[in-house]
């Protein structure tokens, strides 16, 4: 079935929105449409959280909460989700929630302008999770800043919620709302609003037929890119095609040769499941941006973007990446390294999808992976370096090298792995490659850091992850 109606759940009831603006911002709709002005908007590029929003969506028959920057969700995107803001955490009597009383009797707020964004982080934290240690509270609040407060105050409400009672009212509400979930699931949306399109096929052969119709609609994935040219550029996205409505491409795959990722895969599914291969990997996309931009945005938005600085993209290319694309009539599989062209500039062709990444699996591979940023959270990489290496007898037969950051594509460092390869790792050889690095890349100057910055940073990890592999062979990793 396809409609120009969006629905969605919100306490306790299908809300249905004819024909509504593909440009309009969720943020924008709560504040000036539901007239609640709970939720903030600090930035207005998924930067601060003040205006985060909790989504619940269908899984497995469950509900899956996920925390999400209202300020660059576009509206339409809600068919089929559970809307819950922070005003709907207050029960009917008048009561707040344990999340919103662990924040009060803790002096988790000042001003209050970051404290709505906070609670509702939160409490996606609080319904996923049964053990609030360390590491997750500090995770979850990654994209949420605070100005005044500070965040020890926050953190220890977040640690007095361990042991207390998980039964709110929206787990005491569960089977209702999975049943008004399961009525508005399942539903593709094409909306026609003055000059503006927006499309959200539920199936990839749906997606073809509107490709063929709309040659020049743009993909919108997880919109923690696109969306910005909206809510920052003050430009109209005219033609929309909604990807993450695709369930088909949502998944993960493994075949024992590689991992396959398919496009609509959110960047936090795909954290948790790396980890056991390549746990930096997972050690990266911890830093990458947000829970709350991790929690929609997805590989492929990372690759078709094509960032200089996007943070998949140097552990992908050292990972020997593949990436599936399709068109209307033809699958093509080409290696990630050949995809970028220029900066910005890619081989996707228009009419082209991507359709999923493959990343090999190696047998006795060493990965490691760097991120260097100006801030440790949430902030973009001024230099991400990926190092794969595999070392026989000492010696290193094989060897991919990558790094973001250091030119206008995210790039190979093809001279310094000649300089590593077929060699032991000693400090003639480390100083060599160091010095082919040079020749690699000549880094521009730009706010994030000076080109002469860049190439040390590159050179120093470099030498970190030869000193760390020299320092400890991980078992069986290499002989
Ligand atoms: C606050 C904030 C922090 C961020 N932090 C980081 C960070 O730390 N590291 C980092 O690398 N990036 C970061 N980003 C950038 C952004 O999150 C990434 O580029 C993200 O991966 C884009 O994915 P998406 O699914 O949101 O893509 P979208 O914004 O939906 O789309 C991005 C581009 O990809 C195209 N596209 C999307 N899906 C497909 C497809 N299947 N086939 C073909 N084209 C497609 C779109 O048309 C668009 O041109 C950040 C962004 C924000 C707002
Ligand atoms: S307003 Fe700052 S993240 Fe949305
Ligand atoms: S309480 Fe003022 S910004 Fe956090």
């Amino acid at each position: 079935m396809t409609s120009n109606i969006i629905n969605f759940i919100r306490e306790d009831r299908i809300i249905e929105i004819k024909n509504p603006d593909p440009n309009e911002t969720l943020l924008n709709y709560i504040r000036t449409k539901l007239k609640k002005t709970g939720t903030k908007e600090g930035c207005a590029e998924g930067g601060c959280g003040a205006c985060t929003v909790v989504l619940g969506e269908l899984k497995n028959n469950e509900i899956n909460y996920r925390a999400i920057n209202s300020c660059i969700t576009l509206l339409p995107t809600l068919q089929g989700k559970q809307l819950i803001i922070v005003e709907d955490l207050i029960s009917k009597d008048g009561s707040l929630h344990p999340v919103q009383e662990a924040m009060v009797s803790c002096h988790g707020s000042q001003c209050g302008f970051c404290t709505p964004g906070f609670v509702m982080a939160l409490f996606s934290m609080f319904k996923q999770n049964s053990n609030f240690k360390d590491n997750l509270i500090k995770d979850s609040i990654a994209g949420n800043l605070c100005r005044c407060t500070g965040y020890q105050p926050i953190i220890k409400a977040a640690k007095s919620l361990k042991g207390k009672n998980k039964n709110d009212y929206f787990s005491t509400n569960k089977a209702n709302t999975i049943n008004l979930l399961k009525k508005i699931n399942n539903k593709s949306i094409k909306i026609y609003n003055k000059d503006k399109k927006y499309f959200a096929p539920i199936y990839v052969q749906d997606l073809k037929k509107i490709i063929k119709k709309n040659p020049n609609a743009l993909f919108l994935s997880g919109g923690t890119d696109l969306s910005l040219n909206i809510t920052k550029e003050r430009k109209d996205i005219n033609s929309i095609i909604y990807m993450n409505s695709i369930r088909e491409l949502n998944f993960i795959k493994n075949n024992n040769a590689y991992i396959e990722v398919g496009a609509t895969t959110p960047l936090i599914d795909f954290e948790y499941y790396i980890k056991k291969y390549y746990p930096d990997f997972t050690k990266i996309l911890k830093r990458y941006g947000s829970p709350q931009i991790r929690n929609v945005g997805t590989i492929a938005g990372n690759i078709a973007t094509a960032s200089p600085i996007g943070d998949c993209l140097p552990l992908l290319l050292s990972l020997n990446a593949q990436i599936v694309l399709q068109d209307l009539k033809k699958t093509k599989i080409l290696f990630l390294d050949s995809f970028f062209i220029n900066y910005r500039k890619t081989k996707l062709k228009k009419g082209q999808f991507i359709h999923s990444i493959r990343i090999p699996l190696f047998e006795k591979n060493i990965f490691k992976a760097y991120k260097v940023s100006k801030r440790f959270d949430d902030d973009i990489s001024s230099v991400c370096a990926a190092f794969n290496l595999e070392i026989i007898k000492n010696k290193i037969e094989v060897i991919r090298i990558a790094y973001g950051g250091m030119a206008a594509i995210p790039k190979r460092a093809r001279f310094c792995e000649k300089v590593l390869l077929n060699s032991f790792i000693n400090d003639e050889t480390i100083h060599k490659a160091k010095e082919a690095l040079e020749k690699d890349f000549k880094p521009i100057n730009d706010m994030r850091a000076s080109g002469l910055y860049r190439m040390e940073v590159a050179k120093n990890l470099l030498e970190k992850c030869c000193v760390e592999i020299k320092q400890k062979k991980p078992i069986g990793m290499y002989v």
